[in-house]
């Protein structure tokens, strides 16, 4: 594929270090050539991968030991794409060495995990923490995000999220996805209960049911695969979220990520991978909108398999916060509540019921 990757201005330069480069190397290969956000050095406990990304993009350094990196002065802002159960000890690392974090979803995986960041977020306040949900920042949730912004779809009086994917290619390749500590629902129903909480606000109440499709059983996956999640927001308004992903032969049509907002002056949905659009306005009629002038941008490495654009954006959005002095969003206790209303469809699955969520955090 031929094109351009974007950058925008951010009004000052940042080092970056990148640590974990499965999905980390996306980032690493959609910042290469940056004018102001340099990265100075990646880190792999794999020696190959490592020296392979660090040969291919021309970075300065690479180690195989975070420490190592977080030693260098002039790196700023860590990128975070280690195991989820790994996530809480390398932030602590990042913060004790001075630096700004973004860490991939999920950012932490139980509620006690959760507390301990809070903790370690007191005694260094002046350091950011955002959680990189990256389907925020790809190109139809960014043009729906705006015309919601600007009044567009007026108020909302319902949303629906979905992620939808064939796993197969993780179960059977990420170890750690069988080790203690990992949870599907949420690994990757993050992205849908975010992006809904994003529109909808805090969640009071969900219901949810899970099940093990037949390809987790086939796997020998033993966790629960597939997900229906009706969610009750503080405000009174009713929302609905899918994450599916023991299911086969999908059609290539439908997105992977869908945000539907039915507003009482527009409705939008957004989708991912496609770069497309559906939307309705009051009076108007129903059109699909395209942008695939950015299609470079988005799939520059591996294609749909990596999301190096989104990644290159929150970068972007994160260092212009720091520039600004601003909270980068989501920071971590607006994950938490990500967090707090996926623990709420855990327990509403196990004990089949209605479930309140509880604060994650105090
Ligand atoms: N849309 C997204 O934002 C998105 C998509 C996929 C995965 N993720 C997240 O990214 C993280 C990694 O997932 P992945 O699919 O890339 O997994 P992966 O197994 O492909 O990559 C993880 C990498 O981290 C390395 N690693 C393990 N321990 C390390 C350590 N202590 N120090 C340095 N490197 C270490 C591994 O060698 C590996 O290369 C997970 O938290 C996952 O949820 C986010």
């Amino acid at each position: 594929m031929e094109g351009k990757g974007k950058h925008t201005k951010i009004g000052k330069s940042f080092g970056v270090g990148v640590v974990g480069l499965g999905e980390g190397k996306g980032v690493v290969k959609g910042l290469h050539g940056h004018p102001e956000l340099k990265i100075q050095a990646v880190c792999d406990t794999d020696k190959t991968l490592t020296t392979e990304i660090r040969e291919m993009f021309n970075i300065p350094n690479g180690y195989e030991d975070i420490n190592d990196l977080l030693k260098h002065k002039d790196i700023h802002i860590v990128l975070l794409y280690t195991p989820d159960q790994l996530h809480v000890q390398h932030i602590r690392a990042c913060f004790e060495s001075g630096k700004h974090v973004i860490c991939t979803k999920p950012l932490v995986t139980s509620q006690s995990e959760a507390a301990e960041i809070m903790k370690i977020k007191k005694q260094y306040p002046h350091l950011q923490l955002m959680v990189g949900q990256s389907s925020r920042f790809f190109g139809p949730m960014l043009k729906q995000r705006e015309a919601y912004d600007t009044g567009k779809l007026g108020e909302l009086s319902f949303a629906e999220t979905q992620y939808v994917h064939d796993m197969r290619w993780f179960y059977n390749n990420r170890p750690w996805a069988r080790e203690g500590g990992f949870d599907l629902l949420f690994a990757c129903a993050s992205h849908p209960v975010d992006l809904i909480r994003w529109y909808m606000g805090d969640v009071a109440e969900v219901h949810a049911f899970g099940d093990r499709s037949l390809i987790a059983k086939d796997a020998d996956f033993k966790e629960r695969d597939i997900f229906t999640i009706n969610l009750k927001f503080e405000n009174g308004k009713i929302g609905r979220v899918l994450g599916l992903y023991g299911l086969e032969h999908l059609h290539q049509t439908r997105p992977w990520i869908e945000v539907a907002l039915y507003g009482n002056q527009g409705t939008f949905i957004a989708k991912y991978p496609q770069l497309q659009a559906n939307i309705k306005y009051n009076n108007g009629v129903e059109h699909v909108e395209h942008y695939f002038e950015d299609i470079y941008h988005y799939f520059q490495y591996e294609g749909v398999n990596h999301h190096a654009g989104e990644f290159v954006n929150y970068t972007e959005y994160f260092a212009r916060c720091l520039v600004k002095g601003e909270t980068a969003m989501p920071d971590a206790v607006d994950g938490f509540k990500t967090m707090a209303t996926l623990e709420a469809a855990r327990k509403s699955m196990n004990e089949n019921k209605a479930v309140k969520v509880e604060r994650y955090v105090s």
